[in-house]
């Protein structure tokens, strides 16, 4: 049994690691930080842990040590406090985007600004199991995924390896919880429920996550659209394949590449409702589900994929990183199967 605290607990992905963690067999939730709401009780901002857990928020200032750290803090802020968390615990999982590119240079040219601790960038590992499993067993420093990422990344990583691809555009449909728990004039409800609304139409600082992934020089682009969704992201890649392939290839590429894989499904029906993915269907859990549809041609290929933004695109990753890095069964806290309808 290890115990593990979570700072910025009174957040999304906060709440929902502390969700999974309070289920998971070998993991004690110890401390769970809020500068604001210190000595009230989690189920205060997370209703759904009433009755379930009774935790108290701490001060930051007040985080004992403890065998793992998980920062789930907003963009930046645990870069500039590294030094003062990694004292705290051996192993350490942050889940913002601080620590999940490898070079300083490419933090700066995609985030507008010189990395604040480049020194520990090359310490962390990029916390995808599936590209990154080997790396990850026993590692100290993991950084979390980025959620729009973590669907392109899942989506094509069996054709890129495959050198199939010529180029991919991707439509990425995205819920309101990716932007966090504090408001701003685009989180207002009358401005957003309803919404249709596209915010990065290029250039989105996740394409730094997709090329040092998929690792291929090929064009990539992703344009990503706020639609009326709280939890999901749904994935739509129309991709242009060098050569005309048959239905079957795609299907041999696909089932090699997730062969043993436990949070990622393929889901390509030819009958029924649910023939591609959906993210209703993976709300609250750890799939990302995959589907495609080959054009009459052979060589333009829709992929299809949904996941949970805050679980494998955040806290869900982060717990199946955690597994591996404490040699835990990989599934362990994670087997929920979501709720239908
Ligand atoms: N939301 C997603 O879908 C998603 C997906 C993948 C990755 N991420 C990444 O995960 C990180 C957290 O995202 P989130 O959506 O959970 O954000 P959030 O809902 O805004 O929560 C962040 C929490 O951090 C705490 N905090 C803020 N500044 C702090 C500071 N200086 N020191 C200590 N605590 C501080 C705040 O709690 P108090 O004010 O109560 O202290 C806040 O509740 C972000 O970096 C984000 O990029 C998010």
């Amino acid at each position: 049994m290890i115990r593990a605290s979570i700072v910025g607990g009174s957040g999304y992905t906060g709440g929902e690691l502390l969700r999974l963690l309070h289920f998971h067999s070998q993991v004690e939730v110890a401390q769970i930080t809020s500068r604001e709401l210190g000595g009230r009780y989690v189920h205060s901002v997370h209703p759904n842990m009433r009755g379930v857990s009774r935790l108290k928020f701490i001060h930051p200032d007040a985080l004992n040590a403890c065998d793992l750290l998980f920062l789930a803090l907003p963009h930046g802020t645990a870069a500039r406090s590294i030094e003062r968390y990694a004292g705290l615990a051996p192993k350490l999982i942050d889940l913002s985007a601080d620590f999940r590119l490898d070079s300083a240079a490419a933090y700066e040219r995609w985030y507008g600004e010189a990395h604040p601790a480049p020194d520990w960038l090359e310490r962390f590992v990029y916390g995808l199991p599936e590209a990154n499993r080997e790396r990850l067993r026993g590692a100290d420093f993991v950084s979390g995924v980025g959620c729009n990422a973590t669907a392109v990344n899942l989506a094509l990583s069996p054709l890129a390896r495959a050198g199939l691809m010529q180029r991919a555009v991707i439509e990425i449909k995205v819920g309101s919880s990716e932007g966090g728990n504090k408001s701003n004039a685009g989180s207002h409800h009358p401005v957003r429920s309803g919404a249709v609304r596209t915010y990065k139409a290029t250039g989105h600082r996740h394409l730094a996550e997709v090329q040092m992934i998929l690792g291929c020089e090929i064009p990539i682009h992703f344009a990503v659209t706020a639609i009326e969704m709280v939890r999901g992201v749904h994935l739509l890649a129309h991709c242009y394949l060098k050569e005309s392939v048959a239905e079957r290839d795609i299907w041999r590429l696909y089932r090699g590449g997730y062969r043993g894989e436990p949070f990622v499904r393929l889901v390509s029906g030819k009958v029924g409702l649910h023939r591609l993915p959906e993210p209703r269907v993976v709300a609250g859990t750890n799939y990302c589900d995959i589907g495609f549809e080959l054009d009459e041609d052979g060589a333009h290929l829709v992929v299809v994929a949904a996941l949970d933004n805050l679980g494998k695109g955040a806290a869900g990753s982060a717990v199946q990183a955690m597994n591996l890095m404490f040699d835990f069964d990989e599934t362990t806290g994670l087997e929920f199967p979501g709720v239908y309808p």
